[in-house]
């Protein structure tokens, strides 16, 4: 008997498949859920206040990911001054996407393109003029993203990370015209 060509779905991937995906602010009632998918997700770890002083500086900047009421993503992020990172020795008013992280049975589906859509239009909405985050060298999937969406490399930082590691620091501009459409935010059927 030969072996089924359907692949095998959790319950809750099934879900995935029907149930809506909604983004929404996070509230500090949220903290537990953030720090779990954080520390399932990614080895860069905060303590619970770095996660509330990083939302009451840009409350609109930490969004969260819910599949069925259940939280399965978060994107955090801040504005900054500093030099610029797309045009040379222009000070400016940046986003800095801090930590997005998507659980891992709900990955490939569109979630952490919304979550960065949508923060992008935050920051944008803050007077931000351009984005700019880190990330591994060697985080193949999480750098493919950041290029589908816009980003572009803007240089690279060797021992960036605790292990040693080298980051690539990612920018995009957020001028009106450049800012990347958002109108499927919210919306999406995953
Ligand atoms: C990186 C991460 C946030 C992506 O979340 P996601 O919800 O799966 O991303 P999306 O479904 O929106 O993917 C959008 C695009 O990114 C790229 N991508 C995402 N995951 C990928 C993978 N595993 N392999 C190759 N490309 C990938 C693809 O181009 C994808 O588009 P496609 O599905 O149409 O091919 C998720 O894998 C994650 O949480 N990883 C661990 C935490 C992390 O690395 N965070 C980023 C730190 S800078």
């Amino acid at each position: 008997m030969p072996y089924s060509i359907h692949p095998f779905r959790c319950p809750f991937e099934t879900a995935m498949l029907t149930e809506k995906l909604s983004l929404r602010q996070f509230d500090t009632h949220d903290l537990e859920s953030v720090i779990e998918i954080n520390r399932t997700c990614l080895p860069e770890n905060y303590a619970g206040f770095f996660f509330i002083d990083t939302y009451r500086s840009c409350p609109a900047g930490f969004i969260l990911a819910e599949v069925g009421g259940r939280i399965v993503g978060y994107i955090m992020c801040r504005v900054e001054h500093g030099f610029s990172d797309i045009r040379r020795l222009k000070f400016v008013r940046k986003g800095h996407i801090i930590s997005v992280a998507v659980l891992p049975e709900c990955r490939r589906n569109g979630v952490a393109s919304e979550l960065v859509k949508q923060a992008l239009k935050a920051l944008q909405e803050a007077d931000a003029e351009e984005c700019y985050l880190e990330v591994r060298s060697t985080n193949a999937s999480a750098i493919k993203l950041y290029y589908k969406l816009g980003f572009s490399l803007a240089r690279k930082v060797a021992h960036y990370y605790a292990d040693g590691a080298e980051a690539l620091v990612m920018a995009i501009p957020l001028r009106k015209e450049a800012a990347p459409s958002s109108d499927t935010v919210g919306s999406q059927t995953a």
